[in-house]
């Protein structure tokens, strides 16, 4: 795919699938912005990409608003956005505190609106621009012991169902990815017990493909959607699952 000469924003752009989708899109010749909270990780990676870097929360909606007015500033445009920050807290409703419910929803569900918002703005000006949110399998169905996550992921799917029909007429498609079970540090985090070979034997088994994701095969279908190879998909959920929907 070639992406030559255009701009992107990759929030969660330090770690995991967000990571994983900024270097698909440098080497396939974007200009990647990586947002993150993480200082440490986001500089070097992003040093190691040839990527830039905006460090802030995009639970804050003055940051995200400055990032874009950034991008532009440095680069003219915007050509699209990857949500991918995000965060999990395990635990069923009595397990789950005001903060907890909170920040979920603050970072999985503010934080794609607002920098959507943002991003809108200046592809609605450009009459063309992509987004790819991503949501989960857990957004489409249930799952015991993640009800704030399960909740932000359902809201995400409907944010970028709404958001995709406002600005269809802009020129802007918006999209979500919606992966399975997949191979990243939140896998591991938020866990009472470490993480062991085995316990990741027991997680991958519920996969109909009996394995984890790497984090590139979910960055491949961002870059996907994310191009004009996908230019008659607007408000899709896009299952990338190994099978555990399709039950
Ligand atoms: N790993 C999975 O199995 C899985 C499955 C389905 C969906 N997802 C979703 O995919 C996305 C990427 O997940 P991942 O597994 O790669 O996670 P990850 O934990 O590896 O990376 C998430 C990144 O987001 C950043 N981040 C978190 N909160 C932030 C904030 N407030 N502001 C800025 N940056 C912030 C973190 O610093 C980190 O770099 C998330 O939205 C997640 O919910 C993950």
């Amino acid at each position: 795919m070639d992406f030559t000469d255009q701009v992107a924003i990759v929030t969660g752009g330090a770690s995991g699938m967000g990571a994983a989708t900024a270097r698909e899109l440098v080497t396939a010749g974007a200009r990647v912005f990586i947002v993150d909270k993480n200082v440490v990780l986001a500089t070097a990676f992003a040093e190691e990409i040839g990527a830039d870097v905006l460090i802030g929360d995009v639970s804050d909606s003055l940051f995200c608003e400055q990032v874009v007015e950034k991008v532009v500033e440095k680069y003219g445009r915007l050509d699209i956005l990857v949500n991918a920050a995000g965060i999990i807290v395990r635990a069923d409703a009595l397990g789950t505190s005001d903060e907890q419910w909170q920040r979920v929803m603050n970072v999985n569900v503010s934080g794609v609106f607002y920098l959507s918002r943002a991003a809108v703005k200046v592809m609605k000006a450009q009459g063309k621009g992509a987004i790819v949110n991503f949501g989960s399998i857990w957004g489409g169905v249930g799952a015991a012991g993640v009800v704030a996550y399960c909740t932000s992921k359902g809201a995400v799917h409907q944010l970028t169902r709404a958001m995709a029909l406002d600005h269809v007429k802009d020129g802007i498609r918006i999209n979500a990815v919606c992966p399975g079970e997949v191979n990243t540090p939140m896998l591991a985090s938020e866990r009472s017990e470490p993480v062991t070979e085995e316990m990741l034997q027991r997680i991958a088994s519920t996969v109909p493909m009996q394995r984890l994701a790497d984090p590139v095969e979910i960055a491949r279908v961002v870059l996907f959607l994310a191009s004009d190879d996908a230019s008659y998909m607007t408000g899709a959920m896009v299952n990338v699952d190994a099978g555990y929907t399709a039950r």
